[in-house]
């Protein structure tokens, strides 16, 4: 994924725009990039529905990813309202955990897994089978088989030995298995921008423009033990702009109108995706769930109509956007060194105790992220400071420009916001580090771990020496 373009990205940029004062609350440090239930206390320390975040890293140690529960239970009932007559499929590769998938279900979504790991999750979680899609571009024959065993909702087909596979493990099963066919409509968005390729290289899904799409239509139609319900596509993810599902939605309706006019049948449903953006750093604005369904659902009923098609039921699968904003990550800093650099320029690294294991997005796709000092006030000069991990390499970047008060010293608490998508879920034990808790603090401040940190002997545990 690239960096945001528009982003406050460069140091030196940075350096010669200025420091900005250092902001007293968080709607001047980034609106809309903290979860609604974070607050300033008085003393300038922050509190999350009311618990300050000191007592959480004292209650449960540091690094911690805090989330907060009502707003991503109100994220989700927005989704699920915005998409009244739709589907919201919780894409669970973003987090999961057993009451994330129970969460999922209380606020009525479906959910999506992409493993046999995500779909046992949701077994265990007691998550209806039935409400389950299972992706996956390599699904072995075990995890079709348990799909098909479970009687998942919808499996998305994702290539002709799949196609070959499900017909010998549905053969003489007497039933059959909802399928979507993955289309590659030869969309690619990122953030602000997108492109439409004639060719699509890349391992996921049938391509559209080769005919390949139409061809694993008509093998899917031939299996008796598949019914084919409809297709998929995915563009992308962290998209700001709709004009990208706008080509997809063209092209996926292209394809419905190709397969009633070859097959003589109108496809029931049609499923987007995920990929709606959210805010990381100020200045990024993306669209609320009803924002994005009110435009979506548009290009749809336009698509469909132009084709004389009937209203296909739409589907989608958001997963940043439902669980993104709603955590924080709590470090304690460590070492504080502060760096004169060429041209001038003067830089601070602050090192926490975790870094790239907790959160490999930085230094993966050098994704940007907003923190602030989170157990006290300090009215410092802001000077600007990388905050670095704790592991053995230079690129062990958390956030990579942030104005902090100088005065920032070993003991402090950061905060860093929006970490509860793709950071848990891709986390790793690098240079044997435990990995963090998951801790929930609901609306009236009382908080309990949801998962709990890692110790020595979990990491040793599959060591057999
Ligand atoms: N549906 C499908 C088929 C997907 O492949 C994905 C994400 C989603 C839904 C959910 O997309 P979202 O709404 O979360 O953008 N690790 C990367 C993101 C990879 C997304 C993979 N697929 C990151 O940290 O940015």
């Amino acid at each position: 994924m690239p960096a945001h373009p528009a982003g406050p990205r460069h140091a030196e940029v940075l350096h010669e725009a200025g420091a900005p004062p250092v902001p007293s609350d968080l709607a001047a440090l980034a609106p809309g990039v903290w979860s609604a239930g974070l607050s300033r206390d008085a003393d300038g320390s922050l509190a999350l529905r009311g618990t300050p975040l000191a007592a959480l890293g004292r209650a449960y140690g540091t690094p911690a990813l805090l989330l907060d529960e009502a707003d991503v239970r109100a994220r989700m009932s927005a989704w699920r309202e915005a998409f009244a007559g739709a589907d919201v499929y919780y894409a669970g590769k973003a987090f999961l955990c057993l009451a994330m998938a129970r969460w999922v279900a209380e606020e009525g979504l479906g959910l999506d897994v992409c493993t046999g790991g995500e779909l046992e999750l949701a077994v265990r979680a007691g998550f209806d089978p039935a409400r389950i899609t299972m992706h996956g571009n390599n699904k072995s024959d075990a995890e079709l088989a348990r799909a098909l065993e479970l009687e998942v909702g919808r499996i998305v087909v994702d290539s002709s030995d799949e196609i070959e596979r499900l017909a010998m493990l549905t053969a003489g099963s007497g039933r059959r298995q909802r399928v979507l066919v993955r289309a590659t409509v030869g969309v690619e968005a990122h953030t602000h921008e997108f492109v439409a390729t004639a060719h699509e290289d890349q391992k996921f899904g049938f391509s559209v423009s080769s005919g390949s799409a139409e061809q694993a239509v008509a093998a899917v139609l031939a299996v008796p033990g598949l019914e084919l319900v409809g297709i998929h596509s995915h563009i992308g993810s962290q998209i700001f702009d709709t004009s990208a599902f706008e080509v997809s939605a063209h092209r996926v309706l292209d394809l419905l109108a190709r397969i009633r006019d070859v097959h003589g049948l109108a496809l029931p449903e049609v499923d987007l995706g995920g990929g709606l953006g959210i805010a990381y750093v100020a200045g990024d604005d993306p669209m609320t769930p009803a924002q994005i369904a009110t435009r979506l659902r548009s290009i749809v009923e336009r698509e469909a109509a132009g084709h004389s098609l009937p209203l296909p039921r739409l589907t989608v699968e958001p997963g940043r956007a439902v669980i993104g904003p709603a955590v924080l990550t709590l470090y304690e800093v460590g070492t504080v060194k502060p760096l004169d650099l060429d041209g001038g320029l003067r830089r601070t690294y602050v090192s926490v105790d975790g870094g790239m294991s907790d959160n490999v997005r930085t230094a993966l796709y050098d994704a940007d992220y907003t923190c602030t000092l989170a157990n006290r006030a300090s009215d410092a000069a802001p000077t600007l400071t990388r905050v670095v991990g704790k592991h053995c390499e230079s690129g062990d970047i958390v956030v990579r420009d942030a104005w902090l008060p100088a005065d920032v010293r070993p003991g402090d608490l950061l905060a860093v916001a929006a970490t509860g998508a793709y950071c848990r879920s891709m986390a790793s034990n690098y240079n044997f580090l435990p990995r963090p808790p998951v801790v929930s603090v609901a609306a009236d401040g009382s908080h309990r771990l949801l998962v709990r940190r890692e110790t020595t002997d979990d990491l040793l545990a599959t060591d057999l020496g």
